[in-house]
């Protein structure tokens, strides 16, 4: 991997004053289904409409400055959705790349495509690859799609992988499974959104979430835009982390 892995202790350490703007979003897209029934259409409608809503949403990250955004967009126990829905998303997502990656290209958007791809069709496979390859060099902003992602999925294939290269139990820490996991070219992330209104994981990004600021909203993702994203980055802004530590300014008495 030429580029320098953040992957170790990135948010351990002494607690210190939280920057302005988060490095890291990572981002849970909820609320598709519920957006097109309020409209009387069907659910595809509303993925449909979400797609372009995250095309809309990585401009705005990367102009506030955010460098890394890693959003769920399928997630492992999303095939338990009917069959019609999930082919209707598979194939979403390759008219996505083909109506929208020469603009992200041109946008200086990194794609990156995080999740277990053996269970995708070849032709999802060899889009992603395409998409990753043609974007590599872009730096504005790192966009990670999470598709056929879990949380656990990705702690099991980071010990499988310890496992296959025979690592002796004594080099397994925190470090080891960091660099060994999906985002390990990622800061952990410093602030998780979730629109749609539950206030709950489903599975996202379990252990780099450690220390991340958490930000529900009711709002659906189609509906989640400028206005929104400022909102969710000055609620960040105001927060107090100390990922363990006290506050920089505490008195300590004596
Ligand atoms: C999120 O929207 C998108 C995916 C899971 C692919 P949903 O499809 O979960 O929308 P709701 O939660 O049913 O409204
Ligand atoms: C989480 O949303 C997954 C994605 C947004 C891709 P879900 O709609 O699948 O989550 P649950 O089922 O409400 O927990
Ligand atoms: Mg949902």
């Amino acid at each position: 991997m030429s580029e320098t892995s953040h992957a170790a202790g990135s948010s351990a350490g002494a607690a210190a004053e939280a920057p302005a703007v988060p490095r890291h979003v990572a981002l849970v897209m909820d609320g598709n289904g519920r957006w097109a029934r309020k409209r009387f259409m069907p659910r595809f409608f509303g993925h449909k409409q979400g797609v372009d809503a995250l095309v809309r949403a990585v401009n705005v990250f990367a102009d506030r400055g955010v460098e890394y955004l890693t959003v769920f967009a399928f997630s492992s126990e999303n095939w338990k959705r009917p069959t019609e829905e999930v082919s209707g998303l598979m194939s979403l997502v390759l008219v996505a790349v083909s109506k929208y990656l020469t603009k992200m290209a041109g946008d200086g958007v990194r794609i990156r495509i995080v999740g277990d791809r053996s269970a995708v069709s070849d032709k999802l496979r060899q889009a992603w690859e395409h998409a990753e390859k043609l974007t590599q060099d872009n730096r504005r902003i790192t966009l990670a799609v999470a598709f056929n992602y879990g949380g656990r999925w990705d702690v099991v294939q980071a010990c499988r992988r310890a496992i296959e290269q025979g690592v002796p139990a004594e080099q397994i820490d925190e470090q080891w499974l960091s660099r060994n996991m999906a985002l390990s070219f990622a800061p952990d992330p410093d602030l998780f959104i979730r629109t749609g209104g539950e206030m709950r994981i489903s599975n996202f990004v379990l252990w780099q979430a450690a220390y991340s600021e958490l930000f529900f909203t009711e709002c659906l993702w189609p509906d989640f835009g400028e206005a929104e994203i400022d909102a969710a980055l000055a609620a960040f802004a105001a927060r107090d982390r100390r990922f363990g530590g006290i506050a920089p300014n505490t008195v300590v008495a004596g």
